[in-house]
């Protein structure tokens, strides 16, 4: 029996199965109730004792050689299959490929810049972590003021003597300008500004804000109107109103404030505007002469104006967006929508 186990193990080793008759006819042939191997294993019964334990090994091992190409034989047919199922269409059209969209915030930014790269201006960057000094110390910001204060300022740990904090405004950038460029300067400084505030619908402790700055002699607040005229035409159209309110800034003298006619509503009054019609869109002004002088700039030759706008605001009004909380939440929901808008 030990010679025909092995003849048999030699047999099943060399048997090769390429199709799913071939294995039925394999299993029926050696792993049948009625197969090659169920009679091996009665005759196995008959055998004396110290013959089973040398042959028992041989014919499990025999056994398991027989399952095994069996079981491998079942995998062959089924990847054949699949391999059948996945044949491509080569005349079908090709998946879309979805294109990505620009954030509101860079569209408008983009906007921004190119109205004012149109009239001459340049843009100018700064960096976000800032010193006291650019901040607020050279835009004649009294030591004492409210802004500088731990509940509006986030401040930077730092070892040294000088003070670091996030910058709460681009007007930053204007003292670094001005500190290295001479007039006649004209530039506007887009980036992002933080500030120690409660976050919800209307204010969030990181935005952006575009900085405007024009140094020349004889720069008038004439010229400052005419050039925010400009910009609201082309940003929202030639039908809205612009109207200027007396304000402060530590930094320009006279100060203004600027309203627009509300997109929202018209200037027919809405909640947006808090039935006013009306909605303030940034914070303007001539360069305080001691600013000018601060970076070095000869207040009796020239004169310059500036102003200062948040982008999340001009973005709210111009897509009619009612929570700025949208802007930084990644929703691809609300970020599709400016797909068409490039
Ligand atoms: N820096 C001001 C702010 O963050 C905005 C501003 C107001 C900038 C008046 C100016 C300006 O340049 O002249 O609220």
């Amino acid at each position: 029996m030990e010679s025909k186990v092995k003849e048999l193990t030699e047999e099943v080793g060399g048997v090769s199965i390429a199709t799913p008759d071939e294995a039925e006819q394999f299993r029926l042939k050696y792993l049948s109730k009625k197969g090659i191997l169920a009679g091996l294993f009665d005759e196995f019964k008959t055998l004396a004792p110290e013959q089973r334990k040398v042959v028992g090994k041989q014919l499990n091992e025999l056994k398991q050689l027989a399952e095994q190409k069996f079981e491998q034989s079942k995998e062959l047919s089924t990847n054949n299959s699949s391999a059948k199922k996945e044949t491509i269409d080569l005349s079908l059209p090709s998946e879309p490929v979805e294109l990505g969209s620009r954030h509101p915030i860079s569209l408008v930014r983009a906007s921004i810049v190119d109205i004012f790269t149109k009239i001459g201006f340049t843009v100018s960057e700064g960096p976000e972590i800032e010193d006291d000094w650019h901040n607020f110390g050279a835009l004649n910001f009294p030591e004492d003021h409210p802004a500088r204060d731990m509940q509006d300022t986030f401040f930077v740990e730092s070892d040294s003597d000088e003070k670091w904090l996030l910058r709460t405004h681009t007007s930053s950038v204007q003292v670094r300008v001005m500190k290295n460029q001479k007039p006649p300067i004209r530039t506007i400084s887009p980036g992002r500004v933080y500030r120690n505030e409660t976050i919800s619908a209307r204010a969030h402790c990181q935005f952006h804000q575009v900085e405007g700055l024009y140094v020349d002699e004889g720069v008038s607040f004439a010229d400052l109107k005419q050039t925010l005229y400009y910009f609201v035409h082309e940003m929202f159209g030639q039908d809205i109103k612009i109207r200027f309110r007396p304000s402060f800034f530590p930094f320009t003298e006279p100060s203004a404030e600027m309203d627009i006619t509300c997109i929202i509503c018209g200037g027919k009054g809405c909640p947006v505007c808090k039935q006013s019609g009306w909605v303030e869109i940034l914070g303007c002004g001539m360069v305080h002469p001691k600013v000018l002088e601060n970076c070095g700039i000869d207040s009796n030759k020239y004169t310059g104006y500036a102003f200062g706008m948040g982008i999340e605001r001009i973005t709210m009004l111009r897509y009619q967006i009612k929570d700025l909380r949208l802007f930084f939440e990644n929703d691809m929901r609300f970020l599709s929508q400016f797909k068409s808008v490039i």
